[in-house]
């Protein structure tokens, strides 16, 4: 059965931009309309250089834009049209007053909910996109109830569980959609009118539904989850590199233990990302002010150990390149938080690009869709920085290559004609364990992975 319902969403960033337009181009019969207040974002969006990089987005927009998907500035006028209102707007971590540092800014979300109000001509259902502290569902109904105008508001929870860089397949084949409600009449229903669009495309036994505030929550611990993973597995890696233990072994062995599974066992400099950390600090925040003190500092301590990571991996490169970088020329490839993006919001390549400064040595940054958002990023930051596309060119005249993100790319250069073209003795410091070590050792760099024995010429 084709579903026809008028759409909204309000934020048209990482998450509103992709979810969108693959339920448009899923529910030919919806229109869909995506609102943003950054009128630039807009533009980029109905443009051929869209404002983030995903695999298979271009295509997907491509299909729908003009048909039955629309990227517009006027927030009121989509709020008057539309049905359903997605919500999807950025929930950063505090960085002012109570619960700076550590709780969710809530004020583009609470702005949003008195716009619907405000705007509003009809009954709607909203739906939370955004991930959020649980019980934010009952501030929302509170707000949008707090003007009777005989409309109503059903608030649904219908957290993201997509990953950037895997966006579009993540929304098209979802290992689960969640959808939370009240358990009232209309809540049910509203939860229908949802579901029902998600089974244009997804198996209905994939869809699953939940009181309102299990849901909530669910966002925050599946995020907590994966970061756990990656800090147990980093932790194991300093224990790895005293003890000549290899990680990539032991997280083998371990993986394949199948109530384990090998999945996010994959030691790094660390996570990075617009979520995890802000969603692990939100949970922490939570767990306080319900007086859980244990199960908050169990938390945060996946948070120390992704700093603890990033922290190890300068002092590394500052114990191998006997004690001094100030004056050396570091080579940094890949800025993006992970493969497959282009975004760096809290990227650990920028936290290490500043820690090298700090150090005093000079740096190339290099990466294939991220310059631009790691050039805002450095803005300010003092020392000497260049930007570099090509991963050859950024590495001429380098005394050391940092690997910071697993683009594909590194794997397959020629490592012989960029060992000739850096100072010697010339270091390699693989952040993500990407590259064939022996290989370039053999050609003469000296290779410092993560967590296993490094290989040198000294
Ligand atoms: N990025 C991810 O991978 C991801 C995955 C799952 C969930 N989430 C969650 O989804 C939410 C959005 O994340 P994102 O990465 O898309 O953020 P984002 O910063 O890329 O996009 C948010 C957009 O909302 C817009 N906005 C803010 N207030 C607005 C208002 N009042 N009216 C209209 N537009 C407004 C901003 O201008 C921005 O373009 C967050 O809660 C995040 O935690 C993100």
């Amino acid at each position: 059965m084709n579903v026809k319902k008028n759409i909204l969403c309000i934020g048209a960033g990482y998450v509103g931009g992709p979810t969108m337009a693959v339920i448009a181009r899923k529910c030919p019969h919806c229109r869909v309309t995506v609102v943003d207040t950054d009128a630039k974002r807009i533009e980029a969006w109905n443009s051929d250089s869209l404002p983030i990089y995903e695999p298979g987005l271009a295509e997907t927009i491509q299909q729908t834009r003009g048909k039955n998907l629309f990227f517009r500035t006027d927030i009121e006028r989509g709020i008057r049209e539309n049905d359903i209102i997605f919500v999807s707007v950025n929930t950063p971590t505090k960085t002012f007053g109570v619960g700076a540092g550590m709780a969710a800014d809530l004020h583009y979300w609470e702005k949003t909910a008195r716009q619907i109000l405000e705007h509003s001509q009809s009954s709607k259902i909203v739906v939370e996109k955004c991930t959020l502290p649980v019980k934010t569902a009952l501030a929302m109904e509170r707000i949008l109830k707090s003007v009777p105008n005989g409309n109503n508001f059903e608030v649904l929870s219908n957290p993201e569980f997509m990953a950037e860089g895997t966006a579009i397949k993540d929304l098209e084949y979802p290992d689960r959609v969640l959808i939370g409600s009240r358990e009232t009449e209309s809540g049910l229903k509203a939860r229908d009118v949802l579901t029902e669009i998600y089974t244009q495309w997804v198996p209905r036994e994939k869809i699953i539904t939940s009181n309102i505030w299990s849901s909530e929550l669910s966002k925050l611990v599946a995020n907590a989850f994966l970061a756990q993973r990656i800090s147990s597995i980093n932790a194991i890696s300093a224990l790895c590199e005293k003890t000549e233990a290899d990680i990539k072994e032991v997280s083998k062995a371990v993986g394949m233990d199948s109530r384990i599974g090998p999945k996010f066992l994959e030691s790094s400099i660390g996570f990075g990302g617009s979520c995890f950390k802000k969603d692990i600090l939100n949970l922490v925040y939570l767990c306080r002010n319900y007086g859980l003190s244990e199960v908050a500092a169990y938390w945060e301590s996946v948070v120390r150990i992704n700093e603890y990571q990033q922290e190890r991996f300068i002092l590394n490169m500052l114990g191998a390149m006997f004690n001094t970088l100030s004056g050396k020329k570091i080579c940094i490839w890949g800025v993006a938080f992970k493969a497959n993006t282009g975004d760096t919001r809290e990227s650990p390549a920028i936290y290490i690009a500043r820690r090298l400064l700090e150090e005093k040595a000079e740096i190339v940054i290099s990466d294939p869709y991220a310059l631009v958002n790691a050039r805002s990023d450095m803005n300010g930051a003092e020392g000497r920085i260049s930007y570099e596309e090509d991963p050859y060119k950024a590495a001429w005249g380098c005394h050391a290559i940092a690997v910071l993100t697993e683009w594909e790319q590194y794997k397959s250069l020629d490592f012989h004609n960029i060992f000739r073209e850096m100072i010697k003795p010339a270091f390699i410091f693989d952040g993500r364990n990407i590259l064939d070590h022996q290989r370039c050792f053999n050609i003469g760099f000296n290779v410092y992975p993560i967590g296993k024995p490094p290989l040198t010429h000294f």
